[in-house]
């Protein structure tokens, strides 16, 4: 199959992914900021996203995306590794701005996917992973506040070790979208003369909005508890 046998169709999956979870994010940032309006109108989404079936298909088609995403890059990694043998420490012009999956590029990225595992353990494990045990019969976490993202957002950034954590997450996230977002639109045909700086400007610029969505709540709550 041309899609995993040739590089441009690999490239195809990696962008095609990248972009789906690059919408994602744009939704998940867009609805924490209810957070910061209105605590009450967050949670009455989140129990809209619970462990209802749309939700659990959805957080599956996500956690497919991020695992074809990542082993995806790991074998372009691998391929590319094998394929420059002993020229692999030569220095190439050429390559320094469009190596898409670059070693910087999986390490970032390794490093954005190491915090997600940490934030699903604080949001989706106390939130929908109990819901779902909830529905199955089972006994695990406290049910009553499954659906209280608000609570558990302003209870995690009342805590300054948190708060830089998230931002340095957020730091990593936003070099790894500024050149992924660019390589995606690259490998999607985006590439002209004309073309070339204007993605290049339009990624650094999506990537910053994405960022600062999420900043935005970490700053907010953190500040919120720290002058309270
Ligand atoms: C201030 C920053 C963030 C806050 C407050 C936040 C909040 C939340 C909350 C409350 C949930 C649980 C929703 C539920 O289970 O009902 C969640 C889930 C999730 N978050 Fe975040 N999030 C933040 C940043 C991020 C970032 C930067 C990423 C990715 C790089 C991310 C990826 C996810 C994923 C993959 C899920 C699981 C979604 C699902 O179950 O379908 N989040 N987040």
């Amino acid at each position: 199959m041309w899609l995993i046998n040739s590089s441009i169709g690999r490239k195809f999956i990696m962008s095609i992914t990248g972009i789906a979870l690059v919408l994602f994010l744009l939704f998940h940032g867009t609805m924490n900021l209810v957070a910061i309006i209105s605590p009450e109108a967050y949670n009455m989404i989140c129990a809209f996203l619970g462990a209802n079936w749309y939700a659990l298909v959805a957080t599956v088609g996500l956690a497919g995306l991020v695992g074809i995403h990542f082993l995806c890059a790991l074998y372009l990694t691998f391929l590319n590794y094998r394929a420059r043998g002993k020229e692999r420490y030569a220095v190439d012009d050429r390559r320094n701005d469009v190596e898409w999956s670059s070693n910087n590029m999986l390490i970032i990225g390794a490093v954005v996917i190491g915090f997600l595992v940490l934030h699903l353990y604080n949001f989706w494990f106390k939130m929908q992973f109990v819901e779902i045990v909830h529905k199955l019969g089972g006994e695990f976490g406290d049910v009553a506040n499954a659906t209280n993202g608000a609570l558990y957002i302003r209870e995690l950034f009342a805590s300054p070790v948190y708060c830089i954590l998230y931002l340095v997450w957020l730091g990593a996230l936003w070099l790894h979208l500024t050149h992924g977002i660019w390589s995606a639109l690259q490998t999607l045909g985006f590439s002209n003369q004309v073309w070339f700086s204007r993605i290049k400007v339009i990624s650094t610029i999506f990537a910053t909005l994405i960022v600062l969505l999420f900043a935005a709540v970490v700053v907010w709550y953190g500040l919120s508890a720290w002058l309270c």
